[in-house]
């Protein structure tokens, strides 16, 4: 036989994507490796991502999969977790670091909608829109009422970011065309350029929690920030004062929090992420002053796109012995 005619097909590396990505990124990672989806539905149990990620060099999560010490330690080949979404909190980085396995996230593309989302659970807490939609369906508009829904107003108040980070940022921004007056807590005091540019002042979190009418929470999920937004802090707030959670669940005090909101401590809170997702604490789930959203902050088809192409590049990336563009470890 002519071995000068026989094609040598160069295998792809095999690849583990915990759950179901868009068609448009499916499709990218056919062109580059050989992969197996995890899970159709939201819930991979751990024993079927252990089983599954034996034989992988990489792993494509969701911020839903749990990819910790056990599931390193039982996929041996493996070089690379590209987590889809910018928040790696589910990734052990620190064992990852050990094993010598890289970590990429999403930076960047999902600023601007975290930002718009931000705004609209702001909104929607401060104007009561979601029960006001409830009470219209419900039939029960007999007609125009002087205190019917009162809420609170946002123009020309103080809004407090904790996190400015580029979301912090985003939402900063946003806060010019309602007039506010921002306050920023974070371990990085901004450039003066970008004080100028977000007009914003950088002050303690205490001041930040006594101060502000609005409080935004946009930081890392870390050690430190864990239960950030405790029992005692949540006694500094104005007693009418909209807490806004659109970063990770643990960074404030769930049971904390809604025994504030029914003692009437502070006015209203609006979250798009919880303590134990997809749990919802009950006492949460029976309030009227709380807006709860499923994690939607990033949720437009074209941002999950990018997240999900630039997580799926990250990896090929990782796998082809190029540095990826976003490592983080
Ligand atoms: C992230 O990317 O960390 C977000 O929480 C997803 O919206």
């Amino acid at each position: 036989m002519d071995d000068s005619r026989v094609e040598v097909k160069k295998m792809k590396p095999k690849v583990l994507v915990t759950h179901r990505l868009l068609p448009e990124a499916i499709e990218y990672l056919e062109e580059h490796v050989d992969f197996d989806i995890g899970t159709q539905e939201a819930f991979l149990p751990k024993e079927d991502l252990l089983r599954k990620v034996k034989d992988k060099e990489g792993i494509l999560p969701l911020l839903t999969a749990s990819i910790d010490k056990d599931v390193m330690d039982a996929a041996p080949a493996l070089k690379i977790i590209a987590n889809c979404a910018v928040g790696y909190d589910n990734i052990d980085i620190k064992y990852a670091r050990k094993k010598g396995i890289m970590v990429t996230n999403t930076p960047g593309v999902l600023t601007e909608t975290t930002a718009d989302l931000t705004w609209a659970l702001i909104l929607a807490v401060a104007r009561q829109i979601p029960q006001a939609d409830t009470f219209a369906r419900a039939k029960k508009y007999k007609g125009w009422e002087l205190d019917l829904f009162l809420g609170k107003e946002i123009t020309g108040k103080c809004l407090g970011i904790i996190g400015m980070g580029r979301i912090g940022k985003a939402v900063a921004q946003r806060a010019q065309a309602f007039q506010m007056k921002v306050i920023y807590t974070d371990p990085k005091v901004l450039l003066k350029e970008d004080r100028q540019k977000y007009k914003a002042s950088c002050v303690p979190l205490d001041e930040l929690l006594s101060t502000a009418d609005i409080i935004t929470v946009h930081t890392t999920l870390n050690p430190q920030a864990f239960h950030l937004i405790s029992r005692e802090r949540l006694r500094l707030m104005k007693k009418d004062a909209i807490l806004v959670n659109v970063s990770r669940g643990p960074v404030v005090d769930e049971l904390a929090l809604a025994e504030a909101l029914e003692n009437g401590q502070i006015w209203a809170a609006g979250l798009d992420v919880y303590e134990r997702e997809p749990e919802i604490e009950e006492n949460l789930i029976s309030r009227d002053n709380v807006v709860l959203l499923p994690h939607i902050g990033s949720a437009t088809y074209e941002t999950r796109l990018k997240m999900a192409i630039m997580a799926a590049k990250n990896l090929v990336q990782g796998l082809s012995g190029q540095k990826p563009d976003n490592l983080v470890s």
